[in-house]
């Protein structure tokens, strides 16, 4: 059970205002706020702790080199992957999605081999396969949801052939909130010998993860949308498939010598992570996990469905109000314009007003809006300390919104 009026003392930020309002803060899906617990582990990092990684014998690098490994297995715990070295350090997802393209795909896709992509991808799923595409000819084939949001695994099965190699889909929309069925997808592509790849940015800040349960081979979460700092992520990549992988970035760390007329690369996971990393912000990230598992994952995706399903019950029924997708499994995230032509970015410059913090434009999201002749919208996105009071202010600040802009 969660004690929301608990949490929400946990995190500093929560209590101030904003345009003389109290924050009521709903764009979780853009980036989460912090907890106490994390903001001081970050100062101690500085404050005492700190060195670079991987490089010194001296006290405070093994210290700093211990903190920062020690990420590792609580990111493997998180994840419920199989070993320590499958976890990959990234600055977050979009970093560990360009990660699987360069290090994986490029070297084993060629003219005219398939990717399958679902159209409510975020760009960070996009633009790194449209690099394939655009220097390889491999060819993306893209799977529609229906009117509601809904994503039918048996329709990205469907478009499974001989040519697809790779399947890369988000486990939750960070538009529609849709919760996809990845593991009914990634068991169907194992056992063509497909390859896939699960954006986990905001499904794995709203309920528990398990990898191996999922059957991927590749899962990509942020730390910032996961009470970390920015600049921390990790990707999930399954012992096999790291083998066959090259390197990404080059540099010191993903090393073991450097010579005039060759390069001895270092083991999986460190293969993969050159130069000097986000070493605080990786410690703040493991902070930020340690937090989210201590109230529980299951704890979160049950108080967080509760919370879902109050806002559907507030604002679905309005005829005043479009939310787009109304899946039948959905996340906290609700996207949504008014009746009319009021654009989404006065909508949310009238809630920021009201205290309330939105995200409006395309949510990164380009061929889904495009798909449902939007050019923008709102986004009230939530995390497990907003309240059904805030679901009423965001309802109130809505109605302000549609009596001024009519
Ligand atoms: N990916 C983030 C969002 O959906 C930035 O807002």
């Amino acid at each position: 059970m969660i004690n929301v009026n608990k949490l929400r003392s946990e995190f500093p930020i929560l209590s101030r205002e904003v345009n003389g309002k109290q924050l009521v803060y709903l764009d979780n899906g853009a980036s989460s706020q912090k907890p106490k617990v994390v903001i001081d582990a970050i100062s101690n990092a500085y404050s005492n702790e700190y060195s670079n990684v991987h490089r010194g014998l001296h006290y405070l690098s093994n210290l700093a080199t211990d903190n920062y490994e020690n990420v590792r297995s609580i990111v493997q715990k998180f994840l419920r992957a199989e070993h320590e070295e499958e976890i990959v350090f990234t600055s977050g997802t979009t970093e560990g999605i360009n990660l699987a393209a360069y290090a994986w795909a490029m070297g084993h896709l060629k003219n005219d081999d398939e990717i399958i992509l679902s159209i409510m991808e975020h760009h960070a799923n996009i633009v790194p396969w449209h690099f394939l595409r655009e220097r390889f000819g491999v060819k993306i084939k893209w799977v529609d949801c229906d009117a509601s949001g809904n994503l039918d695994p048996q329709a990205i099965i469907d478009q499974f052939s001989d040519k697809t190699k790779l399947v890369a889909i988000t486990h939750m929309s960070n538009v529609l909130g849709t919760v996809v069925d990845v593991k009914t997808i990634c068991h169907e592509a194992r056992k063509r010998g497909i390859v896939s790849l699960v954006d986990g940015s905001q499904a794995a800040v709203h309920m528990s993860v398990n990898v191996k349960d999922i059957g991927c081979d590749f899962y990509a979460i942020t730390g910032h949308k996961l009470c970390g700092p920015s600049g921390s992520g990790a990707i999930y990549i399954k012992q096999e498939i790291q083998k066959t992988m090259r390197p990404f970035i080059g540099g010191g760390d993903m090393i073991k010598d450097v010579f005039t007329d060759k390069v001895i690369y270092n083991d999986p996971p460190m293969k993969f992570e050159a130069g000097t990393p986000g070493i605080v912000q990786t410690i703040g990230f493991g902070v930020a996990l340690e937090y989210m598992m201590s109230i529980g994952m299951d704890n979160i995706e049950t108080y967080e469905s509760e919370l879902t399903l109050y806002a559907r019950q507030k604002l679905e029924g309005l005829n005043w109000l479009n939310i787009q997708g109304k899946p039948s499994k959905k996340g906290a995230i609700f996207a949504f314009t008014l009746e009319g032509s009021a654009h989404a970015h006065d909508i949310s410059t009238i809630l920021d007003k009201q205290g309330i913090a939105v995200r409006a434009g395309q949510h990164c999201a380009g061929p889904l809006m495009h798909h449902m002749g939007i050019n923008a919208s709102c986004r009230a996105s939530f995390a497990f300390y907003n309240t059904k009071q805030e679901v009423d202010k965001l309802l109130s600040g809505l109605e302000l919104a549609r009596d001024l802009l009519s």
